[in-house]
C-alpha cells in the first residue's frame, strides 16, 4: 500500500524551528515563525479570550453537533467585525459567510466552491505571497497564474508591473489579495490602488479573493478593511477569507470564515448551502470552541472594549519595534537602507540581506530568519534588540 510513497520535505520554517529549539545559546532569536510574542517572548492567551473561557466553562451546557456552517452568532459578529455593522451590504442579503477551521480552511472552503461554480476560472496569486497559499489553493485544482507584487530592490509594491498584469486577467479569474499586513512582504496595498484594482475587477470582470488574516495588526480595526469594505461597495461579487488566529491568538483553535459576497440573495442562499456541503465533504463540521469565544467577545460590551485595547497593544508593540529596528540599524557600514521596515505594517518585512549574511546570523549569534529573509518583527522585543542589532550590523560589515 504505502511502499510508493516518499517522505515529504519538512516544511523549511518548521526546520528552523526545530534547529532553534536544538541551539541551546541563552540569547538566541526566533525571527522565524509566524505568531505574536509580547517583549517577554510569550505568546499569549488574551485577556479578554481568557474571561470568555471561564465564562463559556460556566454557560455551556452541550458539545452536541453545531452543523456545518458553524456558530449563526459567530457568522454575524464577523461579518459586523469585518466589514463594519453600518455597512449597507450587511443589508443587502448579498452576503453570507461560514465558520471554517481557520483562515487556512476558510481558504480551502472558498477555493473548492468556486471550482465547483466555475472550473475553467484561474486563480491569480501576487509574487511573493504566503508559501501556503499556492498548496492550499492549487490543491483543489485551479490553474494558477501569477501577478507581480513587490519590487526587492526598492521594498515596494511593483505598481506599474501589478496594474500591467491585472489588466489582462480574464473575465470570471479570482484575484487573490491580501486584506492587510500582506505576509510576507509587510508592504500593503494604498487606497488609491486598492480603488484601481477595484476600477480593473469592475472593467474586466475578475473577482476579488481576499485574504485577511491579521485585521487590526497594521493601522487598526477599521483603517485595516478599507479595501475589503470599499470592494464590497463597489463589486458585484467579492470572497472573503478570514482568519481570527492572529488578532484574537486563538490559532490552535482554528477559528475562521468564509464570506461569499454575490450578484443576489438568491444566489448569495445557493452559494452558501454549495460551502456546507463543501465543508461536509471536507471536515464536516468547524470546531466550535474558538468561535464561541469570539461571538462571546465581540458580543459583551465589556469584553469586546478589553479586546480591542489588547489588539491596539499588540498593534502599537509590533510598530514600535518596526521603529526602534529602523533606527538602530541607520547608518551601518554596508549603507543599506531599512526604512522600510519602520513603515511597512503588520508582522512581516523581509530584511533584505544576503544568504551568507543569513547564515552567519545564524551560525555566530543565533538569530534565525527563513531563507527569503522574512522577519517577525514580532520577535523583537526589548530584551533582544540589542542583541540583534549589534549582530546585524557585524554581518553588514
Ligand atoms: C496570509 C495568511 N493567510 C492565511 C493564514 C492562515 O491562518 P490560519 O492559521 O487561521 O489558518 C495565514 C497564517 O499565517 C496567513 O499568513
Amino acid at each position: 500500500m504505502f511502499e510508493n510513497l516518499k517522505p515529504v520535505a519538512i516544511d523549511p520554517i518548521l526546520g528552523l524551528m526545530i534547529a532553534f529549539k536544538a541551539d541551546n545559546r541563552l540569547e538566541k532569536i526566533d525571527l522565524g515563525v509566524g505568531v505574536y510574542q509580547d517583549d517577554r517572548g510569550r505568546t499569549p492567551v488574551m485577556a479578554s479570550v481568557k474571561e470568555a473561557e471561564a465564562r463559556l466553562m460556566e454557560v455551556e451546557t452541550t458539545k452536541s453537533y453545531q452543523g456545518m456552517a458553524g456558530d449563526p452568532d459567530y457568522n454575524h459578529r464577523m461579518l459586523e467585525l469585518l466589514f463594519g455593522d453600518e455597512h449597507s451590504i450587511l443589508q443587502s442579503g448579498r452576503i453570507k459567510s461560514i465558520q471554517a477551521p481557520g483562515g487556512s480552511g476558510a481558504l480551502k472552503v472558498g477555493a473548492e466552491v468556486i471550482r465547483r461554480a466555475r472550473p475553467e476560472s484561474k486563480l491569480w496569486i501576487g509574487v511573493p505571497t504566503w508559501p501556503n497559499h499556492v498548496p492550499l489553493l492549487g490543491g483543489t485544482g485551479f490553474e494558477i497564474k501569477h501577478y507581480p507584487y513587490y519590487d526587492l530592490e526598492s521594498h515596494r509594491i511593483d505598481s506599474d508591473r501589478m496594474i500591467e498584469a491585472l489588466k489582462q486577467v480574464p473575465a470570471g479569474d479570482l484575484v487573490l489579495l491580501h486584506g492587510c499586513c500582506h505576509n510576507p512582504t509587510g508592504a500593503d496595498l494604498t487606497h488609491d490602488q486598492w480603488d484601481l484594482i477595484a476600477d480593473l475587477a469592475l472593467e474586466r470582470g475578475f473577482i476579488p479573493f481576499i485574504d485577511t488574516a491579521y485585521q487590526g495588526l497594521g493601522d487598526g480595526i477599521d483603517e485595516d478593511a478599507y479595501g475589503m469594505r470599499m470592494m464590497a461597495d463597489r463589486l458585484p461579487e467579492v470572497i472573503v477569507a478570514s482568519s481570527c488566529s492572529k488578532n484574537f491568538g486563538l490559532y490552535r483553535e482554528r477559528t475562521g470564515s468564509i464570506t461569499f459576497i454575490t450578484k443576489t440573495p438568491q444566489q448569495a442562499d445557493i452559494v452558501v448551502s454549495q460551502a456546507m456541503s463543501t465543508a461536509r465533504s471536507i471536515y464536516s463540521m468547524p470546531p466550535a470552541h474558538g468561535a464561541l469565544l469570539v461571538s462571546m467577545v465581540l458580543g459583551d460590551p465589556d469584553l469586546n472594549h478589553q479586546w480591542r485595547s489588547e489588539l491596539e497593544e499588540v498593534r502599537l508593540r509590533i510598530k514600535a519595534m518596526r521603529g526602534l529596528l529602523c533606527d538602530s540599524l541607520a547608518g551601518n557600514p554596508a549603507g543599506m537602507d531599512f526604512g522600510h521596515i519602520k513603515h511597512q505594517k503588520g508582522m512581516f518585512s523581509f530584511l533584505g540581506i544576503t544568504s551568507s549574511q543569513l547564515e552567519r546570523l545564524r551560525e555566530e549569534f543565533g538569530i534565525y530568519i527563513v531563507s527569503s529573509t522574512r522577519i517577525n518583527l514580532a520577535g523583537v522585543n526589548s530584551t533582544n534588540i540589542d542583541h540583534l542589532t549589534q549582530s546585524l550590523l557585524k554581518v553588514l560589515q
